[in-house]
């Protein structure tokens, strides 16, 4: 059915990505500062109010639904909201590290889940621990490997590439991917929270630099393939992984946004790059299980969904506040 969903500039969202817990057992370096405060429970959606959500943004007409966090998986029940939202009307995807996925992988894939993105930034283990800090590079790779064998297609991973940290395992990574049968996104790194490893403007490293280190190994072709994501997607010859670019800074994305994003906390956020949002914790807890009265508060929403972010990497003080693991991605 088509979207209720509309904003402002006439952008249809379809697109929801909930986070499901801010908590990871990870702490990689562009997401997270070292010391990192969670939330208390009393402040976190239950499962029930997170499938309210999910069922209303579906009844207004969203058909993608990602799950998110922090790590997704180390939410407690998290099987059991997977498999309710797995009966929606709705595409199910979840964006993991992929720490737990060598026990819970074929669980996933049975409850209804029809795609995973699985983050990768480095094959060097102690490059990986590094940037993850608390991550464990042979167990993502176990947990990729779980997740093939569980039948997942067009499984996607995602790197955020860091000059001078990793850029220079963008082939080796593409080679992974390759060898795999998975696609691979490579993303520029966005100023979220005060993060305290490295400089951003030091690291920036834009996805054009890349597509033309790329090139010089492979022959690119374009690919208008949509996700329904913010990847620009190119094929190459002889393979059918896909490689793809999340590149906020150098092109920008926004006037085809087709999502808005719900912190743990029930904060909608109608946009990553902006404060823009509406309390839904708030409206839940003040109407218990009133889908109605949500969907009512959905299509007003839109309207605060702002045209564009304005990402400065040069800001010394952060634009926004809010880590990553708030925010859902
Ligand atoms: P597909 O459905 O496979 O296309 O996934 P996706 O790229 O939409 O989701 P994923 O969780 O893999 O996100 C990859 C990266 O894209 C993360 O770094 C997200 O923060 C970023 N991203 C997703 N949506 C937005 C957005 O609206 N704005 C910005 N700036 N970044 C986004
Ligand atoms: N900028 C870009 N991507 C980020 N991710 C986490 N923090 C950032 C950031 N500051 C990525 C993760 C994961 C996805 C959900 O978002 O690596 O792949
Ligand atoms: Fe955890 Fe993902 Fe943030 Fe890394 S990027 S600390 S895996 S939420």
């Amino acid at each position: 059915s088509a979207t209720q969903l509309v904003d402002r500039f006439g952008r249809k969202v379809e697109y929801i990505r909930l986070s499901v817990t801010d908590r990871c057992d990870f702490r990689c370096v562009y997401c997270m500062a070292e010391e990192m405060q969670f939330l208390p429970r009393s402040e976190v959606l239950s499962l029930e109010e997170l499938y309210l959500v999910a069922r209303a943004f579906v009844e207004l007409g969203v058909n993608k639904i990602r799950l998110t966090g922090g790590e997704p998986l180390v939410r407690r029940g998290i099987l059991t909201l997977v498999e309710q939202l797995g009966q929606l009307p709705a595409e199910l995807l979840i964006t993991t590290n992929g720490s737990q996925l060598s026990g819970m992988a074929a669980d996933l894939k049975r409850l209804g889940v029809d795609r995973l993105n699985i983050s990768l930034d480095s094959l060097q283990p102690d490059k990986f621990k590094r940037l993850t800090r608390t991550g464990r590079l042979e167990q993502v790779l176990a947990g990729i490997d779980a997740a093939i064998a569980a039948g997942f297609k067009r499984i996607k991973l995602n790197a955020v590439v860091l000059k001078g940290r990793n850029d220079d395992e963008v082939l080796d990574l593409i080679a992974f991917a390759r060898h795999k049968g998975v696609d691979i996104t490579f993303i520029e790194e966005m100023p979220l929270g005060a993060i305290t490893e490295h400089d951003r403007a030091e690291v920036y490293c834009s996805s054009d630099e890349l597509l033309e280190m790329i090139s010089a190994e492979y022959a690119l072709i374009d690919s208008d393939e949509k996700t329904g994501g913010p990847s620009r997607y190119y094929r190459m010859a002889d393979s059918d992984s896909r490689i793809g670019f999340i590149s906020p800074h150098s092109h920008n994305f926004c006037s085809e946004c087709n999502r808005v994003r719900m912190t743990v906390e029930g904060r909608l956020l109608l946009c990553l790059g902006n404060e823009h949002s509406m309390d839904l914790r708030r409206v839940i807890r003040e109407h218990p299980s009133d889908i109605e009265v949500l969907k009512q508060h959905l299509i007003q929403a839109m309207e605060l969904k702002p045209e564009q972010h304005h990402f400065d990497l040069t800001d010394e003080t952060p634009q926004i506040v809010r880590f990553m693991n708030m925010t859902g991605g």
